[in-house]
């Protein structure tokens, strides 16, 4: 380890949670301060609406087969609130965003235990066809049985074992890389993009203007972790700046992208409530 790093952490076990959150969030508004302006071409973006929205998450067959696709990915995978993971009430709302917009080319940023990669997989085979399929980046290498976080929680199996229980395993292409790296190295173009990988402002802002780079014409890109105005939405206290903060500047810097917040869900989330911090990019 080098000197610096066990400062930090020496810095980290005494310092108060809330002065370690300060820094590191004043460290990453630095940070993203320190980023050259990237002209971006939302274009392509699907115009979406609050209205358009809130129909894909009530449309009411999407709903009966999430309960029949629901039942078969908890077979697998638990239907819980665990770790890193988009929490269920979540995922069930990535399902209805796939089923609803049809993307044959599927892109997720940030796999980690795969519990969104179910969901986004399972919408694609019911409600897209044969074709559909899905890429998914981690930095780390998410089917390493030795490093796999999901033991234990919602499944004791990797995500590729999952998804080879359910049927799935061919539509899905696991990539170990950064998102940057690979996002700059593919000649893909994509229909649907997650962004859930690094949260930090200047991560999400240089995994935004990737993910506008492969997109094609009409897709959409959702971002997780999305708290508006930084406020505690999930009334937990625990709140991510860093994807708001990426978009702010974003939409400063191209007045005719904008974000739609899905807000709250027809069905629980965390703690509960319905509030979810799933939001939409979007042409004004
Ligand atoms: C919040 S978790 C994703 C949760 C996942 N969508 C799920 O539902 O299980 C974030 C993941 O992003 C990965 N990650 C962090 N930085 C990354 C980067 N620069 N490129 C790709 N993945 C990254 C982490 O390893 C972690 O697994």
């Amino acid at each position: 380890m080098r000197p610096g790093s066990r400062v930090k952490l020496a810095l980290r076990r005494v310092l108060p949670g809330a002065v370690v959150a300060w820094a590191i969030s004043a460290r990453d508004g630095r940070r993203l301060r320190a980023l050259p302006s990237v002209g971006v071409e939302p274009g392509r973006l699907r115009r979406l609406t609050a209205d358009n929205l809130a129909s894909f998450l009530r449309d009411v067959r999407i709903g009966e087969l999430w309960n029949d696709d629901s039942a078969r990915i908890s077979t697998v995978f638990e239907a819980i609130d665990v770790g890193d993971a988009v929490n269920p009430g979540d995922r069930r709302a990535l399902y209805h965003l796939v089923a609803a917009t049809r993307p044959l080319r599927l892109l997720e940023i940030g796999t980690n235990i795969g519990g969104s990669t179910l969901a986004l997989t399972q919408a694609a085979a019911t409600h897209v066809g044969d074709e559909a399929m899905i890429t998914t980046v981690d930095i780390v290498d998410v089917n390493d049985r030795t490093r796999a976080a999901s033991a234990s929680l919602a499944s004791p199996r990797t995500p590729a074992e999952n998804l080879t229980l359910l049927g799935l395993r061919s539509r899905v292409t696991f990539v170990t890389a950064r998102s940057g790296d690979h996002l700059r190295a593919t000649e893909q173009r994509f229909d649907f993009v997650l962004v859930d990988g690094d949260h930090s402002a200047p991560a999400v802002y240089q995994d935004i203007v990737s993910a506008l780079g492969v997109l094609a014409p009409g897709g959409v890109i959702v971002l997780h972790d999305y708290f508006p105005d930084k406020s505690d939405i999930c009334g937990d206290g625990a709140v991510i700046g860093g994807p708001f903060e990426a978009v702010a500047r974003l939409v400063r810097e191209n007045p005719d992208l904008s974000v739609l917040p899905l807000g709250s869900l027809p069905w629980p989330t965390k703690h509960g409530s319905h509030v979810t911090t799933l939001a939409v990019l979007t042409t004004r």
